[in-house]
């Protein structure tokens, strides 16, 4: 039976819900064009489609966010973030910026020449585009068992080192700009890397000369995970093995919108290149801001701070991940597919198993999601084939190797009632199955095009 763990942490806030009719959702994803990103959110009964800046503040954020010292330079706010950020991760350069794509924007250019690839276990949407922009190419390396929905593999977010040595050969070391570990795996499910792997990659990355980044977005949840799965880990504090996964490595780009708990806000972290934090400086003044606030204003750095802390807190973090657990736990039981073992931050629904009729060109799952939307008002995102946009040259739509139809947890947010709410609607979606057709896209950009473009259901 799903075992659902007792928040540690009561309301004390609340932002009313209200449920639209079935007429009223029909009519709203039609005037959106059937896609999800355009329906606003208060069309939205249960909005599942990111985790990322859309988590509940705790009391003492919401108060040290009063005490934000909006200086333009050398401000207060900036200082204690630093603090906390040198005693959590044990680095010592830390810039702050206003999310995570912006440090990946401030970074990447210093790492990544044109005609260079990056490896990783796999690339983030926004981290594959910062790549490209800065003329390069991203290159996943994702263990096997990560597309295999049915696969209990602990870790199935660990790089494939085997393969990652393969392609170090291929390309050839000088063209390695940079071998990345994202953190937890958001593409393959939320799905944690080992310790052990962690070191493996970063030995490897040594032997070549490599710099090592890790795409730390969702890292306290990783090393939750590394304290419950693997050997010889579970007596250690979250804090032990945080200092643990960023010792391997050289650099950091974050988004605080997740493990921050914070609404917006990001980082980019060097553990001790000169020449490094000297390049991304000079990309921030331009970009960013200046170097003590990196375009967050002083109480932003202020929730920062603070939910940093919040975030790496053990009963915390139970939690979110029990959330996540109880979730996929319910669906299973249910006869919903999933990928499993559970991960952070969202469920992740085998559209391909439940909708086999629809092809990868008329997009399972965000037919999945469309469909759950019009039945039941919750919102979820495609992380399959409407995620990848068509080849540049031939027009041509890859199919993804995995269709996922992603629910993510916004943290602190909802309740065991929500989630129950979720995997009955979810089962509901089951009997309907047969009868949805897939979506054809009328029109799209160039790039990231799941975010605006036009779709009509097939008929
Ligand atoms: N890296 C990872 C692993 C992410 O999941 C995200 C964002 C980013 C980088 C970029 O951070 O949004 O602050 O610029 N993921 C969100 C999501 C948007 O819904 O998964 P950002």
């Amino acid at each position: 039976m799903a075992v659902y763990l007792p928040e540690p942490y009561r309301i004390k806030m609340v932002e009313p819900l209200r449920a639209r009719s079935r007429e009223e959702r029909g009519k709203a994803i039609e005037d959106a064009s059937y896609n999800l990103f355009g329906l606003r959110s208060d069309q939205v009964y249960i909005d599942m489609l990111t985790d990322s800046g859309t988590g509940a503040m705790s009391d003492r954020q919401w108060a040290a966010m009063m005490q934000g010292d909006e200086s333009y330079a050398g401000s207060r706010s900036y200082y204690r973030l630093m603090e906390v950020c040198q005693d959590l991760f044990g680095w010592s350069f830390f810039q702050p910026v206003h999310q995570g794509r912006a440090a990946e924007k401030v970074l990447f250019p210093n790492l990544v020449k044109p005609g260079q690839v990056s490896l990783a276990n796999m690339h983030f949407d926004t981290t594959s585009g910062h790549v490209m922009l800065c003329g390069g190419r991203p290159v996943d390396s994702v263990l096997a068992e990560a597309r295999d929905p049915a696969s209990l593999h602990p870790f199935k977010g660990n790089t494939d080192n085997v393969r990652l040595r393969q392609l170090i050969g291929e390309y050839g070391p000088d063209r390695v700009g940079m071998i990345v570990i994202t953190v937890t795996c958001n593409s393959a499910g939320g799905q944690p890397v080992s310790l052990a792997n962690m070191r493996e990659t970063a030995a490897i990355a040594k032997e070549y000369g490599i710099p090592l980044v890790i795409d730390a977005a969702r890292f306290a949840e990783n090393a939750l995970f590394i304290k419950e799965r693997e050997e010889g880990q579970a007596d250690r504090s979250i804090r032990e093995i945080v200092r643990d996964m960023f010792a391997q490595a050289d650099a950091f780009t974050f988004s605080a919108k997740k493990d921050g708990i914070v609404n917006m806000g990001g980082l980019v972290a060097v553990r001790e290149d000169e020449e490094l934090m000297a390049g991304i400086r000079r990309q921030v003044v331009p970009n960013e801001g200046f170097l003590s606030y990196g375009g967050l204003s002083g109480r932003d750095m202020e929730a920062l701070a603070v939910g940093l802390e919040e975030g790496v807190d053990e009963d915390f973090l139970r939690s979110y991940t029990g959330q996540t657990r109880y979730l996929v736990d319910r669906l299973v039981e249910l006869g919903v597919p999933c990928q499993q073992p559970a991960g952070g931050h969202a469920v992740f629904v085998d559209a391909r198993q439940i909708l086999p009729q629809v092809p990868f060109d008329r997009f399972p799952a965000h037919s999945l999601c469309v469909e759950l939307y019009k039945e039941a008002g919750i919102r979820g995102c495609d992380v399959g084939s409407f995620m990848l946009d068509p080849d540049p040259e031939t027009g041509e739509q890859p199919e993804a190797a995995m269709e996922f139809a992603r629910f993510c947890l916004p943290r602190r947010t909802y309740t065991q009632a929500h989630l129950d709410y979720v995997a009955a609607s979810l089962q509901g979606l089951l009997a309907l199955a047969g009868s949805i057709k897939g979506y054809r896209i009328l029109s799209q950009e160039k790039i990231l095009r799941h975010f605006t473009a036009s779709l009509e259901p097939c008929v």
